[in-house]
């Protein structure tokens, strides 16, 4: 008898179960009314003499044993199970979602588009590899033409002709030459240029191109384009047109927008002066029409380029270029709220 006993605590010890209903069937064998334990109490008094004290002490052994694999089985079920009721229970609370944010460049891209699109902009794309025709020969820049170095160009190697655009102003040419005017586009997209990676430029960015082209299109039609703009993002259509130089247009110009001299940001920001250079723009050089099948004679226009990284810089305060591709959340998250 007193073996049974012992093999029924084998039993218990090495006992597990992948259900409550598995514990508590264990439970009713073993501490049910019926069970192995209150039959072997009943036993007792048949057990001889001699053995009782060993009997009575296994047995008591066997009881505990068995009531805490019993809480220690039901603790462990408990927690992985789903009570039957709650599963059918709709007003329970939902898993809470974590809400993505867009990428500060989408929103910036998202905000010019939306600005033009008002005034009458379509969206135009071109491809990101580029031949040279796209990227320089149309645009004024021949072979050998000092401005080429004022871009940096990732060639493909075995291939001279073939390049990764460095500007979006290859969609101009390549609208212009699918398309006739009038012409209203905008074309914001990935640009490369071989340059040193640092808090201030990168050898991959964003531009957004705008060109319109129609019959008596003026500078001044230019620039109340761009007052427009500068009032609808930046909130003043304080600007100026500095001259500059770009091949494809002419004449061409900076274009500064006033962004004050309150703070000590302000003036590390604006170099002293107030006024921030936001983008290059002029009057499409006739040229450039000619090489588009566009007679200059009838039709005139303007076109304008500009870097999305350094406007979200502007707009969001972000002082390092590199934080855009570096995909940190905590970076990103901050712009949930921005829309
Ligand atoms: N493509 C010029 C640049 O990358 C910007 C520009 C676009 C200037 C259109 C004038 C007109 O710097």
């Amino acid at each position: 008898m007193i073996d049974t006993i012992k093999t029924h605590l084998q039993d218990v010890e090495v006992y597990q179960a992948s259900s409550l209903d598995e514990v508590e069937q264990f439970r009713i064998a073993y501490l049910g009314k019926k069970g192995h334990i209150t039959q072997l109490f009943a036993d007792f008094r048949n057990v001889p003499n001699e053995e009782k004290k060993e009997y009575g002490q296994l047995l008591n052994q066997l009881k505990t044993e068995a009531q805490t694999k019993v809480k220690e089985l039901q603790t462990q079920l408990s927690g992985s199970q789903t009570p039957k009721g709650l599963l059918n229970d709709i007003t329970r609370p939902g898993q809470p979602i974590a809400l993505g944010a867009r990428h500060p460049i989408s929103i910036v891209r998202d905000k010019v588009i939306d600005v033009f699109s008002r005034i009458g902009y379509g969206l135009s794309s071109g491809p990101e590899v580029e031949d040279d025709w796209h990227n320089f020969s149309a645009l004024n820049l021949p072979e050998h033409h000092p401005a080429r170095d004022m871009q940096d160009t990732f060639f493909v190697q075995t291939n001279p002709d073939v390049m990764l655009r460095t500007h979006t102003s290859s969609v101009q040419v390549r609208h212009m030459e699918a398309n006739r005017p009038p012409i209203r586009i905008l074309s914001p997209g990935r640009v490369f240029r071989n340059e040193a990676i640092s808090a201030r430029s990168h050898c991959v960015f964003h531009q957004v191109e705008g060109l319109y082209i129609d019959k008596n299109v003026s500078f001044a039609d230019l620039k109340q384009t761009l007052m427009y703009f500068t009032k609808a993002i930046f909130g003043t259509a304080e600007i100026r047109l500095r001259p500059s130089y770009f091949p494809f247009t002419e004449p061409s110009a900076e274009v500064d927008i006033y962004w004050g001299l309150e703070t000590e940001a302000d003036y590390r920001i604006t170099k002293g002066t107030g006024w921030l250079e936001i983008m290059g723009c002029g009057m499409v050089d006739p040229q450039v029409l000619k090489n588009c099948n566009i007679d200059p004679e009838e039709y005139s226009g303007f076109a304008f380029g500009m870097g999305l990284e350094r406007m979200a810089m502007l707009l969001y305060q972000i002082e390092d270029i590199r934080m855009f591709y570096e995909n940190d959340v905590r970076f990103l998250k901050q712009f949930t709220s921005i829309s």
